[in-house]
């Protein structure tokens, strides 16, 4: 699930809302888990992942992760990314553009405080996406910071990220294949909404 805040009455806001309650009230599975692609500049190479999206706080998505993650090294690269929703139970998409940065050092801690020790001990022990020798090595690792580490305190190299969309697209899907798309985007600050050919 995501947790809203606040949330921003702009109206792609509201059509969110209103998809995401719908996906809900279908039963939607791993309705949080969310796309995210980025753009490595100095690699010149895009990548992909899934992350699981925990807020949407008025107007920013808000994930978290590692600092020193090579998805973290891309946005530092090139700070735009897109972000996609899809919700098969209502045959929903959703894609966003946006570019990205990283929540406050007081944010991370806050929330890392509240979270379950299990997650905790992993966020510390795993230096995420680097190579190691065995999975036996990830599982010493994992339980040498449960011993030695307070599990409460957030490290430096761990926290969130947040984004908040210059565009969105609806898309529903149609059994006759006459797909709506809907897009809003920000014209001279302001949204402007267009309806694209399927
Ligand atoms: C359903 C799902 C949810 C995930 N959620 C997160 C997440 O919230 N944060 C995270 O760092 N990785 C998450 N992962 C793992 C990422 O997909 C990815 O493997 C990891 O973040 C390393 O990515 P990177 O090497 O591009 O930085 C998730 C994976 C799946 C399949």
């Amino acid at each position: 699930m995501i947790k809203f805040n606040n949330l921003s009455q702009e109206v792609p806001y509201l059509i969110f809302k209103e998809h995401y309650d719908r996906a809900m009230n279908a039963e939607q599975k791993n309705i949080e888990v969310i796309a995210i692609s980025s753009y490595n500049k100095e690699e010149a190479e895009v990548d992909s992942r899934f992350v699981n999206l925990k807020f949407i706080d008025h107007k920013q998505f808000i994930f978290f992760s590692n600092y020193n993650s090579p998805k973290s090294i891309a946005f530092d690269s090139h700070k735009q990314i897109s972000a996609l929703f899809y919700w098969p139970f209502i045959n929903v998409q959703i894609r966003m553009k946006s570019e990205i940065t990283k929540t406050s050092i007081e944010y991370n801690q806050e929330y890392f405080k509240n979270r379950s020790i299990a997650k905790n001990v992993l966020a510390i022990s795993s230096n995420q996406s680097q190579e190691i020798k065995s999975y036996e090595h990830v599982i010493r690792k994992y339980n040498d910071t449960m011993d030695n580490n307070d599990l409460l305190i957030c490290p430096d190299y761990w926290g969130g990220f947040s984004f908040t969309p210059y565009y969105f697209e609806f898309w529903e899907g149609n059994n006759s294949r006459l797909n709506k798309r809907d897009v809003y985007q920000i014209r001279d600050k302001n949204w402007e909404h267009i309806i694209i050919q399927p």
